[in-house]
């Protein structure tokens, strides 16, 4: 670890020198690129990764991986992908299958269908698993519970080849003759693989390392993301950055941790940088369009839990919110007039016609939010303000699912408490205060940036 912050310093030395703006410069995402580079020479490897992970060319570290093969000695033999797959063009909202990189004829293993994780099979061929994936740091957002769960494998796997050489040595002391079997020669075999190691390319989280938002899952409502049921609990917005969050499952909640699990840090990175450039925004996936979609999205994410329009189908998806049934000058007018949130967004009221998923083709009304200030905009409260007005003012139109939306917003009460009158946005984040003081604790043991 000494050895790895001397390393770290250096870059950050030589990145100052480079570029003296160095932390806007997206030279450090290739200083990154370099680093892994070095570390993975003579190793069989895996990416897990898609297009949000790009150099200062926009070349994708999957290309740049695949290119550098021979110069720097390692092969490899894999990726994996996440939803929407390593190039971000498999079918958005539908599970993703195995198939075969075009460009590079290198085999990409779905970690978004019925398989969640590498397999033993899989596992067995590589030395090392890199990660490098943007994320929208909330919690309902699904690439870092792909990154957990194949976190769970590796560490899984190198548990059972320790605990194969454990039984090797028995077997050596209690047997004179060797009986050759599959179960033994496997045993005998095991004691020659090294344990994986898990290398994280740091990437900032979009919404910054600062604001923590919402409520710690309750593990009890089983449920952090589509597809995904993890007992990990984090809040709706966590402000990690995706090695910080790696190093916290790994130290926090794996059963079987890996030993060597590398974080490739973002040289000169700052918890209060938010994403560094924003030419360097790539969509993470098809509905989070822009910066502002990742803003509001923490909020308007449950949505999806009701039968109101979450906007998608829009160009705005996650900033409209709406339905037929909704009058948009109404609603505006109540949120623009709430002293809760109107210092956090402006409301305006908008007609649009989704092109996909709710309401298809027909005429909705509702609102758009537009965010005033970001590095204070308070993505939970608001988000949960817009459902809680729609369903004071069409209890007779809106659904919302009770499971689903005590799942997504992470609370067993959320439901109950969001369809009584008498109950405050307030009051419902202030119920999870306790839960949110716990966890903050837990996160500040694994921060890496200032
Ligand atoms: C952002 O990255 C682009 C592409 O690498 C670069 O041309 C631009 O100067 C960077 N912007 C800032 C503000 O650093
Ligand atoms: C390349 O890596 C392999 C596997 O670790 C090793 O056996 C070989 O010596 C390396 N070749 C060079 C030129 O470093
Ligand atoms: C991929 O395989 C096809 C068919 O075997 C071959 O024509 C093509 O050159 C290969 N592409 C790369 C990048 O290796
Ligand atoms: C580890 O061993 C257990 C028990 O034999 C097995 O069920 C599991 O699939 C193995 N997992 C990995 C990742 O090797
Ligand atoms: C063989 O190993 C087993 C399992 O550890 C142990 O219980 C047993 O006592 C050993 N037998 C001899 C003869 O050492
Ligand atoms: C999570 O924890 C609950 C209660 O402790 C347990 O019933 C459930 O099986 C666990 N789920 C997973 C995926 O580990
Ligand atoms: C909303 O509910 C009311 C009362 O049930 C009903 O009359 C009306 O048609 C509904 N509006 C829409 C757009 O579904
Ligand atoms: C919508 O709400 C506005 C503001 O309250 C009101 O003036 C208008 O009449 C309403 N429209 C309909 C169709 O009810
Ligand atoms: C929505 O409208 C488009 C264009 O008119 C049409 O192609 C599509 O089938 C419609 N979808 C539904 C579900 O009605
Ligand atoms: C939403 O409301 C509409 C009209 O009020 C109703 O027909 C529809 O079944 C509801 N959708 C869901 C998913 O509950
Ligand atoms: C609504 O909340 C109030 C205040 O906490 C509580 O007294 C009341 O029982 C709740 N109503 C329902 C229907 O749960």
């Amino acid at each position: 670890m000494k050895h790895f912050s001397f390393f770290i310093l250096t870059l950050m030395l030589l990145a100052s020198i480079v570029q003296a703006n160095s932390y806007q410069s997206s030279n450090n995402y290739d200083l990154q690129t370099q680093e892994l580079l070095n570390q993975i020479q003579g190793k069989r490897i895996a990416i897990l990764t898609n297009p949000s992970c790009i150099d200062s060319s926009r070349e994708l570290l999957f290309d740049v991986i695949f290119k550098n093969q021979n110069i720097y000695n390692y092969t490899l033999e894999y990726a994996l992908a996440p939803e929407h797959g390593i190039r971000g063009d498999q079918d958005a909202g539908s599970l993703v299958y195995d198939y075969v990189d075009q460009q590079t004829n290198i085999t990409v293993y779905s970690l978004y269908g019925i398989r969640k994780q590498p397999t033993v099979e899989m596992l067995q061929k590589v030395d090392t698993i890199v990660h490098c994936i943007v994320d929208v740091g909330t919690r309902f957002f699904t690439y870092i519970w792909t990154m957990s769960y194949a976190q769970e494998a590796v560490g899984d796997y190198n548990f059972n080849l320790t605990q194969k050489a454990q039984f090797k040595d028995i077997f050596q002391i209690n047997n004179s003759q060797r009986q050759l079997s599959s179960y033994f020669r496997d045993i005998q075999n095991s004691n020659t693989k090294k344990e994986i190691n898990f290398i994280v390319v740091d990437r900032p989280n979009v919404l910054g390392g600062q604001l923590i938002q919402g409520c710690p899952l309750e593990i009890e409502s089983g449920y952090i993301g589509r597809l995904f049921n993890q007992n990990f609990t984090i809040p709706t917005r966590y402000a990690m950055t995706t090695g910080e969050l790696a190093t916290l499952f790994n130290e926090e909640y794996l059963i079987h941790k890996i030993n060597d699990l590398k974080v490739i840090k973002i040289p000169n990175y700052n918890r209060n940088s938010g994403f560094p450039n924003a030419s360097l925004w790539i969509n993470p996936s098809p509905n989070m369009k822009t910066y502002q979609t990742a803003y509001v999205y923490p909020g308007t994410g449950v949505f999806e839990q009701t039968n109101v329009s979450e906007g998608r189908g829009t160009n705005n998806p996650f900033q409209i919110i709406g339905a037929p049934f909704v009058n948009g000058t109404l609603i505006s007018q109540i949120l623009t007039y709430d002293n809760t949130v109107n210092q956090y967004a402006q409301f305006t009221p908008v007609t649009f016609i989704p092109t996909t998923s709710k309401w298809v083709n027909q005429t909705c009304q509702g609102v758009q939010i537009t965010v005033i200030d970001s590095e204070k905009y308070d993505s939970v409260f608001v988000g949960t303000r817009v459902m809680q007005v729609l369903l004071q003012e069409y209890p007779q139109n809106m659904t919302l699912t009770q499971k689903g939306s005590c799942q997504e917003f992470g609370t067993l009460n959320f439901y109950n408490q969001i369809t009584n009158k008498s109950i405050t946005v307030q009051d419902i984040l202030d119920s999870c205060q306790p839960n949110l003081k716990e966890w903050k604790k837990i996160r500040e043991k694994h921060l890496i940036y200032n």
